[in-house]
């Protein structure tokens, strides 16, 4: 039995997944994406079982997520930007949302705030969620190009949210990836309202597991290619 460390802590136990998987985002990262960004980049690791490829070590970064405002507020967009900076490293994919700032990547009641607007070779994630579906609460590519930079305009919530910070995940490619990278946190600005603690919900195990799960499925659609192409890359988890 394989197991890797992923999903919250709890062991991703790989024998449990008994379709066949693997998949190239061409055009975007799912829509679970929004519960747990490393859990995504899978690959068939034989007839029976599926691997993760787990994302890069942190302190191996090469890109920067920068926001055009320290504050934020009711109809007072923001831009966020994801470049390469000095290491000049192109990236694929990303995918961006506004989370409560601060909270570890892996608590489940992170929830995204705010929107985003369509443009620049992005499209808004719609973040469904079982018994909820919050609309274009994430960001995501459209092409998987190399590309150097990226900027979206975030649309903040019409409810205090409380201090927000950026979270992004980039794509170097399929197999090398970074999570957990964060903008500077940003503070509300102009609500007239306290920051709304119920705009945020638990999410149990069950829950998150179904969440991948679905996405799973969803993923068994690669082409003969795509699965030859991860195929021929390095198949063991790391
Ligand atoms: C797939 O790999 C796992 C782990 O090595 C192994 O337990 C399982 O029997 C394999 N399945 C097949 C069909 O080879
Ligand atoms: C998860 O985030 C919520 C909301 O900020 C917080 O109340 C809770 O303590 C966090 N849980 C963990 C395990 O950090
Ligand atoms: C963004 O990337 C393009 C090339 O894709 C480059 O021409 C442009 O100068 C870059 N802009 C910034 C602000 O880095
Ligand atoms: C697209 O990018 C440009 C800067 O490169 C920015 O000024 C513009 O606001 C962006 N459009 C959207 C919809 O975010």
């Amino acid at each position: 039995m394989i197991r890797v460390k992923g999903l919250g802590g709890w062991p991703v136990i790989l024998g449990f997944i008994l379709f066949e998987i693997s998949v190239a985002f061409e055009t975007g990262a799912p829509d679970n994406t929004c519960r747990d960004p490393s859990s995504v980049h899978t690959f068939q690791f034989n007839a029976t079982h599926t691997g993760i490829y787990m994302p890069q070590p942190e302190g191996r970064n090469p890109y920067i997520l920068q926001t055009d405002r320290q504050s934020f507020g009711p109809g007072q967009p923001v831009k966020v930007t994801i470049h390469s900076g000095n290491t000049g490293q192109p990236f694929r994919g990303f995918f961006i949302q506004a989370v409560e700032a601060n909270i570890n990547i892996r608590n489940l009641s992170r929830v995204p705030f705010g929107t985003f607007a369509s443009g620049n070779g992005s499209r808004p994630s719609s973040c469904d969620m079982p018994g909820e579906v919050v609309h274009r609460g994430g960001i995501t590519h459209v092409q998987n190009d190399d590309k150097y930079n990226i900027t979206v305009t975030w649309i903040p919530p019409e409810d205090n949210p409380g201090n927000v910070q950026f979270l992004a995940t980039v794509v170097r490619r399929y197999t090398t990836y970074w999570t957990n990278i964060r903008s500077i946190v940003l503070y509300p600005e102009g609500y007239s309202g306290q920051a709304a603690a119920q705009t945020r919900r638990e999410w149990t195990p069950a829950m998150a597991w179904y969440a991948w799960m679905m996405y799973l499925l969803q993923a068994q659609h690669a082409t003969p290619q795509q699965q030859q192409q991860l195929q021929r890359e390095n198949l063991v988890p790391q």
